[in-house]
């Protein structure tokens, strides 16, 4: 019997070794296709989740998979896409740090290589024809309409306005700015009666390019959001008591509250708590921040649906299929299909939907497996 366990767990070491042999194998011919994986960094948590799923889904069809990761510096990000195109990559899935990707995806192009924009989509080029990503406005209308319930705005009146500053994620990215716009589509008509007044600089949309400069977060840095919260607690926000503070993502909402928690006015010791403060991508340290009372609110954005959306689409695109159609995703078309727009051309954009969560329904990212079994339980 001992003898049987140990020929049958050396099969399998022979076995789960020739698997990964196969998928992670960066020699040439006859090989099977490879996808070539651009994450943009890694200090926000998700991209790395992202890489490692994308890499799953592509091997899990018998593709082969490199993934990289760029630091938030796109020279490192080309560099590493002229590698994927040197290794004779088949498809490239790009999550993409500035529009200087452009040229990168213009060599894809010579090389026939088509790319897919991931979650993020690539600006001013014209060189590539998919992406796919979650309906970005509504994150942002999610963000807006947390802070309209959570201060009940549509009871609040003028003779005693609620105080709100503004955040934005990275100007570079332009996802930043649906994020930005969904937002004040919601909170601009309060701002407008009075009933809610912004701290800090007020940029209407995200078109208000020198305001939004202001409170936009250069790479979506955590340090740089909580340094300019810092600021504001001792300059324009210092006669003040803030209700809300608008973050567009939960690696920032921490920072933010961070900062909020070293100012005596926020840190709950006197009397005094958090501003209701939002976020997006449901981080398992911002889902326990819900349950515990400080981020008011966060945005599940399925990713293992993104990556296994977007392998799908390789895939359709690997064989030839020049209209894919994915399931779970929405192909955006009518007022949409501008998602795609690049400014040099409209590309197929693919939508999947994001789902706001609140301390009420903190549980719904763990119940769809977005977290280990431990930390899920840490939830309940
Ligand atoms: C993504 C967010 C992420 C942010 C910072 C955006 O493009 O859509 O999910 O929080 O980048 O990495």
């Amino acid at each position: 019997m001992k003898k049987l366990c140990l020929v049958l767990t050396a099969l399998t070491a022979v076995g789960s070794g020739l698997f990964a042999g196969s998928g992670a194998d960066k020699g040439g011919g006859g090989k099977a296709p490879l996808v070539g994986i651009a994450m943009p960094e890694t200090h926000v948590q998700r991209w790395q989740k992202d890489g490692a799923n994308l890499k799953a889904a592509v091997e899990k069809r018998g593709f082969r998979a490199e993934v990289a990761y760029g630091d938030a510096d796109q020279n490192q990000q080309n560099r590493q896409i002229q590698t994927f195109l040197t290794n004779k990559a088949k498809v490239l899935i790009v999550a993409n740090i500035n529009d200087g990707v452009a040229a990168a995806i213009s060599d894809a192009a010579r090389d026939k290589v088509p790319v897919i924009a991931y979650d993020r989509l690539i600006m001013n080029s014209g060189d590539y024809d998919y992406y796919i990503t979650f309906n970005n406005y509504k994150v942002g209308q999610f963000q807006g309409q947390g802070i309209e319930t959570a201060l009940n705005l549509k009871s609040a009146t003028a003779g005693s306005p609620k105080y709100i500053t503004l955040f934005a994620g990275s100007p570079t990215d332009n996802n930043a700015k649906f994020f930005f716009d969904g937002a004040m589509s919601v909170l601009n008509p309060y701002i407008k009666s009075g009933v809610l007044k912004v701290v800090g600089p007020y940029p209407e949309t995200s078109a208000d390019s020198s305001k939004f400069q202001q409170i936009a977060t250069e790479n979506w840095q955590a340090p740089i959001a909580k340094n300019r919260m810092e600021n504001l607690l001792n300059a324009d926000a210092r006669e003040v008591v803030l209700d809300a503070v608008l973050a567009p993502n939960d690696t920032l909402a921490r920072a933010i509250i961070e900062a909020c928690l070293a100012d005596v006015k926020y840190a709950g010791t006197s009397g005094g708590k958090l501003p209701v403060i939002t976020g997006q991508d449901a981080e398992f340290a911002s889902a326990l921040s819900i349950k515990n009372g400080q981020q008011y609110m966060t945005v599940f954005k399925d990713t293992n649906k993104l990556a296994e959306a977007a392998v799908v689409l390789a895939e359709q695109i690997i064989n030839g299929n020049a209209n894919p159609s994915i399931p779970g995703a929405v192909l955006a078309t009518g007022d949409l299909a501008s998602i795609g727009n690049t400014g040099k051309k409209t590309v197929k954009a693919y939508l999947l939907e994001p789902i706001i969560i609140t301390k009420n329904n903190v549980n719904v990212p763990a119940d769809a497996g977005f977290y280990s079994q431990q930390e899920g339980a840490q939830l309940k």
